[in-house]
């Protein structure tokens, strides 16, 4: 995997492009499976992620053709049946999509447990627990999940935990089953929303997609479309943390600002200015940042995957800040690197004690995650000297042309192998 080498303490300037959504993509690429007509998917990231998902899709025979580089026309009508390798599912956790999108299409469905981004434990007993009520057999074995069901039934599901993954895979599943389902305690991440807008562009009937009681009404088969997925709005929060955090004026376009609130109102919080228009806004980083405390929730909550890079913006703050992770357990990996980087963080649990003010420096650091990979690359831009980023792979499955992007507001970083 190559490197990022950063130089830190030049303020950030300039205008920013956001690209669309990594989460809402992943989702759709599998979704586009659901119907035998093509689909036409535009405003797709550049990323590692969506690149997996391609190659797995030509791997089921399905005809994939990029229209320009982020428009992509989907023709599943030559879709085979095919186990698809580990060494591919391995590679990025949304390959469980497959899962919702193929027994939905054939009624069995036959894929290896999937891997992603190590934040600790990640079950996925409520995929499961609603491909069941849905009527699926299900066999794990060997590493491999099995589902088998004859005609999938609409049913009523109530998730024990807030889980996007499972509220998109059962989405998907439930809009080719015959009759109605109804997800309660529903995840209402706006990808969630994209995706049911994307699925209903096809014919499907999802109604309260953004609320946490999703209706579908099962239907025979779906037709064509085409969709323009939404901006992501992680990436979207990392610049305006980097902004923030470099102590610079950067404009953030191209974003839906809505989606952008619980982080939006987190800086202005830190007393960092943030001015909103229609589909962009202006970040002013504040020299001396207010410490903050932040809990990490479902959407419209503070997103656990800023928690990271909000982190690298709180070691600037006056006075001590409180994170608490309520999300993922084990989503305090990246801290320990920071701590080498001169952060005084103090970990107990799932909460995180951060120590502001204090000047970090730059060092090797590997990136253990996505999130954490970025959050390493703004530690770099304030950090005094030369940070190495190292293992950046992870950071290019989310991040579209990061380096790029960067470099084009002033930063000092370069890739090397
Ligand atoms: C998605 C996002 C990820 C984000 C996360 C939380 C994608 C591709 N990834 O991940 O970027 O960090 O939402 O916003 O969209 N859980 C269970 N059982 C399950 C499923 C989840 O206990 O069957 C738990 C998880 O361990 C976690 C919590 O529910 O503690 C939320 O996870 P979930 O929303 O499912 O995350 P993902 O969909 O994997």
């Amino acid at each position: 995997m190559s490197k990022l080498r950063i130089t830190g303490g030049f303020p950030l300037q300039g205008t920013v492009n956001i690209s669309g959504a990594k989460n809402a993509a992943v989702a759709m690429l599998p979704a586009a499976l659901l119907t035998e007509a093509p689909v036409t998917i535009e405003n797709l990231p550049n990323i590692h992620d969506v690149h997996v998902l391609v190659e797995i899709l030509k791997y089921l025979n399905v005809g994939v053709n990029w229209e320009s580089p982020s428009k992509l026309r989907i023709d599943g009508s030559t879709l085979q049946e095919r186990r698809v390798p580990y060494e591919l599912v391995k590679k990025l956790r949304a390959s469980y999509y497959l899962m919702g999108t193929l027994l939905g299409r054939f009624g069995r469905v036959e894929i290896p447990v999937p891997g992603g981004c190590d934040l600790g434990p990640r079950p996925i007993d409520q995929h499961l627990k609603g491909m069941a009520a849905l009527g699926a057999d299900i066999e794990v074995r060997h590493g491999i999940i099995k589902m088998k069901a004859g005609k999938l039934r609409g049913a009523n599901i109530y998730l024990d935990v807030i889980s996007v993954g499972a509220t998109i895979n059962i989405m998907l599943a439930a809009t080719r089953a015959c009759g109605k389902t109804v997800i309660e305690n529903a995840a209402k991440e706006p990808e969630i929303v994209d995706v049911a807008n994307f699925l209903n562009a096809m014919g499907a009937r999802i109604r309260g997609a953004g609320t946490d009681v999703i209706r579908i009404t099962g239907v025979k088969e779906l037709g064509p479309a085409s969709h323009f997925v939404i901006p992501d709005r992680i990436e979207a929060g990392t610049y305006m943390v980097a902004a923030a955090a470099t102590g610079g004026d950067v404009t953030v376009k191209d974003i839906i600002p809505k989606h952008l609130d619980p982080i939006t109102a987190k800086l202005r919080e830190m007393e960092i200015s943030i001015d909103v228009m229609d589909d962009k806004l202006r970040v002013l980083g504040n020299p001396f940042p207010r410490a903050v405390d932040i809990k990490t929730f479902p959407y419209p909550g503070f997103p656990t995957d800023m928690q990271s890079l909000a982190m690298v913006l709180l070691t600037q703050a006056e006075g001590t800040s409180i994170i608490t992770e309520n999300v993922f357990e084990g989503r305090f990996k990246h801290v320990d690197e920071l701590k080498r980087m001169g952060a005084r963080i103090k970990v107990e649990g799932r909460t995180a004690v951060v120590n502001g003010r204090n000047q970090l420096s730059g060092a090797p650091v590997k990136a253990t995650d996505l999130r954490a990979g970025a959050a390493f690359i703004v530690a770099g831009l304030i950090a005094d000297g030369e940070t190495v980023v190292s293992d950046i792979g992870h950071v290019y499955r989310g991040y579209e042309r990061i380096c790029e992007k960067l470099s084009a507001l002033g930063a000092r970083i370069e890739e090397e192998d």
